[in-house]
């Protein structure tokens, strides 16, 4: 596939029909992230990957946050909000979950290129999924259930959950979304 493509083609999918994701292209596609250009090479990132029942642990933590999604309704509308609670309820049948981990610092401009970096290696993560027939979603780690997260997914001291990326094969063709195109301006 093209890279171009790959870019323009990729979607956010959220049902999955919960076949298992072969263990050979899972490696390629984190082998993708790992491609990633990070401040000073830092690397500021981990792939924590559940499948089975250790995917059903994450999944249970997951479930907890739609106690709070009604925190959202007017973002997203009431309608928005029962989408996401079916959505985060068991994460699409999604088969693999990854929790992506950086390094905790306090230092804000450390901080700000870890989460460009990861960002990066991230979108590496989607694409080469795409590129290899499958499908996924990148979703926010929710700050309530933060310390669960860290636990479910065994992170090491000084390490959190970041972003969470749900991989399987897709059962549903969404649209494509808007895209803001007044974001450019070019100085002369
Ligand atoms: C940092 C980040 C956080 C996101 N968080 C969520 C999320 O919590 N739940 C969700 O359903 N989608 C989440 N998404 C997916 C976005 O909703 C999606 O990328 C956006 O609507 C554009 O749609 P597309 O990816 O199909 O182009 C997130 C994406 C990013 C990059």
């Amino acid at each position: 596939m093209e890279l171009m493509d790959a870019i323009r083609g990729r979607r956010s999918i959220r049902i999955f029909d919960g076949r298992p994701v072969d263990k050979g292209i899972l490696e390629q596609v984190l082998d993708a992230a790992t491609y990633a250009p990070s401040r000073m090479n830092t690397q500021p990132w981990h792939f924590h990957v559940a499948s089975g029942d250790a995917r059903m642990r994450v999944a249970e933590v997951m479930a907890m946050t739609t106690a709070y999604l009604e925190e959202y309704i007017d973002v997203l509308g009431p309608e928005g909000v029962e989408h996401a609670a079916r959505f985060y309820a068991d994460l699409g049948a999604a088969p693999v979950i990854i929790g992506v981990a950086s390094t905790i610092t306090e230092d804000w401009n450390e901080a700000r290129d870890n989460a460009i970096s990861v960002g990066a290696a991230v979108q590496n993560v989607l694409l080469a999924s795409y590129d290899m027939g499958l499908s996924s979603c990148s979703i926010s780690s929710p700050h309530w259930i933060r310390d669960r997260l860290g636990d479910v997914f065994d992170l090491k001291e000084g390490w959190e959950v970041v972003s969470l990326i749900v991989l399987g094969h897709g059962a549903e063709e969404p649209p494509e979304r808007d895209r803001h195109t007044d974001v450019v301006t070019y100085l002369t």
